[in-house]
C-alpha cells in the first residue's frame, strides 16, 4: 500500500532534560513528517533522541519547543487529560519488555486494553493477527519471550491504533523469535495500514522500512527511502 498525506507533522521538535551542569539537549529542531500508512524505522546510537522523539509522538512526553501535531490533535500545549485521551484512543506501545499481567490469560491481557477503547476489534482477532489464537488461555509464564511480545503487540493493536510505536521491540529476543515478532508488526501495518515506528539498534531490520531515519546527537542525520522492502523472515542479524 502506498503511504499517503502526512498524518503526523513535527516543526522544530527541541527537548531539554534538566538544568545547569545537567541540562542535555536530547532533540535539537528536528523535523518529521509522517503519512498514513508508513512503516518507519529509526536508527542511531544509544543516548540519540530515538526514544525522546518517539515518547513525543505517542503523547507520553511533551517537547520543550517545537510543534508536533496528530491530524487535528496538537499534542503540543495539549492538557495531560487530553494526552491521557490521545494515547488512549490512538496509539500503540510496545517497548522492548512485554510487561503482561502475570495473573491474566493471554486473552484477558488483550482484553483489558480492548475493554478501555472506542472501536476495538476483539481480542480473537488481535491474536489471531500475531499468530497466537492457539494461546489465548495460557498464562504469561507458559509462553516463550517472543511470544509474549507477540502477545504485547496484539494490546497494542486491539484498539486499532491510528499509530503503532514500538521502541526496541526485539531487544530481548534471539533472531528467530525476533523475526516472528516483526513480522507481527509488519502484518499489522499492511493488513491495517496502521501507521508503524520501529526503534531498533539492528540496521538489518531497516530493510523491512518504506523509510530509514537515522539519529544522531538529538537530531535527524539521514534519511533514505527503501525502493525495495526486505520481509521480515528475511532480515539476519
Ligand atoms: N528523563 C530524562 N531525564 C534526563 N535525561 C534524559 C531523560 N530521558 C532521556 N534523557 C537523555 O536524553 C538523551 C536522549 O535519550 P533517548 O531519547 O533515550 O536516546 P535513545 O533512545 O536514542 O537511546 C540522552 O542523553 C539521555 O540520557
Ligand atoms: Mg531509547
Amino acid at each position: 500500500m502506498q503511504p499517503l498525506a502526512p498524518v503526523f507533522v513535527a516543526r522544530g521538535l527541541t527537548k531539554v532534560y534538566g538544568a545547569g551542569d545537567s541540562r542535555v539537549l536530547a532533540l535539537k529542531d528536528v523535523d518529521l513528517d509522517i503519512r498514513q500508512g508508513e512503516f518507519i524505522v529509526l536508527l542511531g546510537p544509544s543516548g540519540s533522541g530515538k526514544s525522546t522523539l518517539l515518547n513525543i509522538l505517542g503523547g507520553l512526553d511533551a517537547p520543550t519547543s517545537g510543534t508536533a501535531t496528530w491530524r487535528d490533535h496538537e499534542l503540543t500545549g495539549a492538557s495531560d487529560e487530553q494526552l491521557t485521551t490521545y494515547r488512549r484512543e490512538h496509539v500503540g506501545f510496545v517497548f522492548q519488555f512485554y510487561n503482561l499481567i502475570p495473573s491474566l490469560t493471554v486473552e484477558e491481557n488483550v482484553r483489558l486494553v480492548a475493554q478501555i477503547a472506542s472501536n476495538p476489534m476483539t481480542p480473537a482477532e488481535a491474536l489471531e493477527l500475531v499468530g497466537l489464537s492457539h494461546r489465548a488461555g495460557h498464562f504469561p509464564s507458559q509462553l516463550s519471550g517472543g511470544e509474549q511480545q507477540r502477545v504485547a503487540v496484539a494490546r497494542a493493536i486491539v484498539k486499532r491504533p491510528d499509530i503503532l510505536l514500538c521502541d526496541e521491540p526485539t531487544g530481548a529476543l534471539d533472531v528467530d523469535t525476533g523475526r516472528l515478532v516483526l513480522a507481527a508488526i509488519a502484518k499489522v501495518n499492511a493488513e491495517l495500514n496502521t501507521t508503524t515506528a520501529v526503534i531498533t539498534h539492528n540496521s538489518a531490520i531497516a530493510g523491512m522500512a518504506h523509510r530509514v531515519l537515522r539519529l544522531s546527537g538529538g537530531r535527524i542525520v539521514k534519511e533514505e527511502a527503501n525502493p525495495r522492502r526486505i520481509r521480515a523472515e528475511d532480515v539476519t542479524w
